[in-house]
């Protein structure tokens, strides 16, 4: 996230119904009056409503929700709540914990609800819509109870909330006949004039989870939208059915994302609708969804680039739509989706890319592993309905339209089946799908499985030291196999955290680990702050829903060291663990102590802090992270205008597992000063959607050598054969993506940002001749099998260098606002 408003970042309103694209550059401006066209300003989707129409879905919505429902008591529900939010004003009365009963919502189906749990998210001076710009210290978990929630007008969620339901019987949120408002959940309320609250792209730290939502109610011909939720990083939806008419005439829509920067969405379920999903936003990635009888299961609105897996599309007119209504241009930059299936539909893609496109790369499709059952076509072009891949009962294994590199190119292809990774067997499931698992949310232990780190003796307050308190409760779960749960709050440390194998650790509304203290200011004695496992450890551990975080200079911090190897049947995970330095109340690094220098060429010591984001150390093997941001702050959280901070961090993820078999599912890595992904001699890595940063004070310094000179030890790229004498300085600007003496590396989908020169943005304007930094992915010679599909770069003249090598220029790839390449290889095949 940017902070700054660069139009282009939120092409946003870019909305189906025949809205023309204007230029790049106008975007911004003509974003209100396109809304204008869609939704209703004031906020609502403004519905006179004459009820009775009855809706019918798919029978097995009511199976799929009976297979949910069990009476197990869900541990969250019941245990002692003691969060806190450390840094609040009023850190004793502030809740972080609302329960929607506890506001008088009654869940009985029959009363209105909708003041009650919208009473539950406001209560407490918390960041409202329209009246505040993000927060880090009103975060809060909104919890409801099994039962039928009925609401008459949106749910209005705020800044930093979590709407968490009982998985074990999923409340249903059932709207009313003549329900008002955009999204049964509006996630970003419309304020006046037509705007998004908060900024779409710097939305952060929020998810919902574990509902049912339940449009049925609303007359098929009235439109009803269940969640609207335009979005940032470490964000996401997970378990939730969408129930909508299937009836001729439907308007009902699941899901609508129209602005931001995401993001995670898995396990959905959809029946019915119009436009079951619709999606416009820079980059996502999707896993596990289902579509029932909708027309059109995903409208792709706009993007950079989509990441879709495992989706499965049943009794559809389309499956995904990403054919523009513009003559003139294509809006959706590029979309990557494998591991899929279409059944009984009519089209399973609807695409409008031709050779003579515009942007030249715009529209790129790449499709890998797609069953096909009973569909009439495959993939049709959109503007004549015509049939560019015919349908049937069979799998396609790939085909790709775009520019592809082999390793050399450009050479645009529009419908040509490629050669596709050989996927490593230790990566696969048994189905022969990459692998893939959701956050557990242990909803069938019991309470006593749990065990709570501030009842063992930890503060969270943000101020006591709570090392020995967190490594006596952590050694206490290992020994009796509890899971330990952190309360809401932040758990300052001085010195490494060590978790052992077969831990299970789950958060409360992102609590913070905070390391601080002169233990981890040495650059030249790094320690980590949280060490997972030793080296030579064999176990799995899992870990959701936390972040690590630094307090002032930690300039030799690494926020999280990895060294444990899983066996392959029990892979280890992360999901939804992210890093965050600086930016927020009680860091250290905020504006008041970190503002921004572009005028000055010195570098402030009191504002470096981390030496590395993540280390997965070259023992480490057999881990799947999921919907994991590695955030360096680009921006004061608190600060009403969100202005700008430099922090200097050493280096993103290093990847040195010497085994691999790790999968990067929805991860990103923003604003470190070396890299931001360095995979080194490692191997079998699966990685989609992966998203970067560039820092925007570069090259102010740039990555060369200040503040942290390249170390031999950690395999930091050097620069120099980037920067030839006279080159400069963006010569030497942080790769996103670099890949030394490593095999089988598979990237489905990357979208790889240098937005700023000197905190200025005219370098990353589409076309610019000098654009922010030289060199975006760099790989080497030893390196094989290396793959990316659906590459997009911001503000690099060169996508991709072998070696020192340019071998892809942004100029030769041009798409909607980055640069596009639809396939990647760097190994020759002939086909
Ligand atoms: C919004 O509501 C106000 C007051 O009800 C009304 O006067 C105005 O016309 C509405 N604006 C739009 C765009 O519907
Ligand atoms: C996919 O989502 C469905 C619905 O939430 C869930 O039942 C299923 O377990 C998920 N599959 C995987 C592999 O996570
Ligand atoms: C297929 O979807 C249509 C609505 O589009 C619905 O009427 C029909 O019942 C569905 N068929 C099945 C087998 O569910
Ligand atoms: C960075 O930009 C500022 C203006 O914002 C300018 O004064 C300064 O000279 C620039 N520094 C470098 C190294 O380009
Ligand atoms: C790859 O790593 C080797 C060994 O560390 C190093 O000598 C070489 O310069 C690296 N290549 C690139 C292109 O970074």
């Amino acid at each position: 996230m940017r902070a700054s408003m660069l139009a282009a970042v939120f092409l946003p309103a870019v909305l189906a119904h025949n809205i023309k694209i204007p230029a790049v550059e106008k975007l911004v401006d003509e974003q209100l009056s396109l809304f204008a066209d869609y939704v209703d300003l004031n906020g609502t989707a403004g519905h006179a409503l004459s009820a009775g129409q009855g809706s019918v879905f798919f029978e097995s919505a009511d199976v799929h929700a009976k297979r949910q429902s069990s009476s197990t008591p869900y541990w969250y529900e019941s245990i002692k709540k003691q969060g806190i939010s450390a840094f609040n004003t009023s850190p004793s009365t502030y809740k972080v914990f609302r329960n929607v009963k506890d506001y008088g919502a009654r869940g009985d189906g029959v009363t209105d609800d909708t003041a009650a749990i919208n009473k539950a998210i406001s209560d407490g001076n918390r960041c409202a819509p329209g009246s505040c710009s993000s927060s880090s210290t009103t975060n809060a978990v909104v919890y409801f109870p099994a039962g039928t929630y009925v609401v008459s007008s949106s749910i209005v969620s705020y800044y930093s909330t979590n709407l968490i339901g009982n998985p074990n019987n999923l409340p249903v949120l059932k709207a009313t006949p003549n329900f008002v408002g955009f999204g049964v959940i509006d996630a970003a309320q419309y304020q006046p004039g037509g705007v998004l609250p908060y900024g779409a792209t710097n939305i952060f730290w929020r998810q919902v989870r574990n509902f049912v939502i339940d449009l049925t109610g609303v007359p098929a011909t009235v439109e009803a939208t269940g969640i609207h939720w335009p979005t940032a990083q470490a964000t996401s939806l997970q378990n939730i059915v969408f129930k909508m008419s299937s009836n001729t005439g439907t308007k009902h829509q699941g899901v609508f994302i129209e602005a931001g920067s995401g993001g995670m969405l898995n396990d959905l379920v959809f029946y019915g609708g119009l436009n079951a999903a619709v999606f416009g936003n820079q980059q996502f990635t999707v896993r596990n969804l289902t579509f029932y009888n909708a027309v059109t299961a995903i409208n792709q609105i706009w993007d950079w680039g989509w990441t879709y897996k495992s989706i499965s599309v049943n009794n559809c007119t389309v499956g995904l739509n990403m054919a523009t209504t513009d003559p003139n241009a294509e809006v959706v930059g590029s979309v990557v989706f494998f591991d899929s299936s279409f059944t009984n539909t009519k089209i399973a893609f609807k695409v409008s890319r031709t050779p003579n496109s515009s942007p030249k790369t715009g529209g790129s499709l790449a499709i890998e592993n797609i069953v096909l059952r009973n569909v009439d076509t495959a993939i049709q072009y959109g503007p004549s309905q015509t049939t560019l891949l015919a349908g049937g009962t069979r799998t396609i294994t790939s085909w790709v339209s775009g520019s592809l590199y082999n390793p050399t190119g450009p050479q645009i292809r529009d419908g040509v089946p490629v050669y596709t990774p050989v996927r490593p067997a230790g990566l696969l499931q048994a189905d022969g799908k990459y692998y893939e698992r959701s956050k557990p949310q242990y909803n069938n232990l019991p309470l006593t499985s749990f065990l709570s780190v501030r009842a063992a003796g930890a503060k969270g307050d943000g101020k006591t030291d709570d090392t020995a308190a967190i490594q006596a409760v952590l050694n206490q779960g290992a020994l009796n196999n509890q899971v330990v749960y952190f309360d809401a709050g932040t758990y300052i440390v001085t010195s490494t955290i060590f978790i052992s194998k077969q831990s299970r650790i789950v958060g409360e509304a992102y609590p913070v680990i905070m390391s601080r203290g002169a233990f981890f200011n040495d650059m030249n004695n790094p320690q980590p702050v949280v060490n997972v496992g030793n080296p030579g450890g064999f176990g799995t551990v899992e870990w959701s829903d936390m972040i690590i975080s630094t307090q002032g200079p930690q300039a030799g911090a690494t926020l999280i060291q990895w060294n444990l190897a899983s066996p392959a049947g029990a892979p280890s995970g992360m999901w939804d663990v992210h890093t965050r330095v600086g930016g927020t109340v009680g860091s250290g690094l905020t504006l008041a102590e970190c503002a921004k220098t572009p005028e000055s060429t010195a570098i402030n010591r009191n504002c470096i802090s981390a030496y590395m984001g993540m280390h997965v150390t070259k023992t480490a093997s057999t881990l799947y992270m999921e919907n994991v941001w590695l955030w360096v702050a680009d921006h004061d959280v608190d600060d009403k205008d969100l202005r700008q901070i430099t922090i200097f961090s050493g280096r993103g993820l290093l990847i040195e597992s010497t085994s691999g078999n790790l999968w990067l599912v929805g991860t990103s890595v923003e604003h470190f000063a070396r890299y931001q992904y360095n995979f080194v001699r490692t191997q079998n890595i699966f990685a989609g959607q992966i998203q970067t940063e560039t820092p925007y004070y570069m090259p102010n310094p740039n990555a060369f050598n200040q503040p942290f000179p390249a170390v031999t030890a950690l395999d930091d790229p050097g620069y120099g054969g980037l920067c030839p004498a006279g080159s400069p300085a963006t010569c030497a600007e942080a790769l996103g993506l670099r890949v030394n003496a490593s095999k089988n590396i598979f990237i489905y989908g990357a979208g790889l940002y240098s937005f700023f020169n000197n905190y200025s943005t005219t370098c990353s304007e589409r076309g610019n001749a000098n654009p922010c930094q030289t060199a975006m992915v760099q790989y080497d010679d030893t390196t094989s099998n290396f793959f990316i599909y659906a590459l997009n770069t911001i503000g690099a003249s060169g996508m991709v260098y072998r070696q020192t090598t340019k071998i892809a220029s942004n100029s030769d790839n041009v798409n909607v606002f980055p640069s596009s390449i639809i396939v990647f290889r760097s190994d020759v095949v002939t086909s």
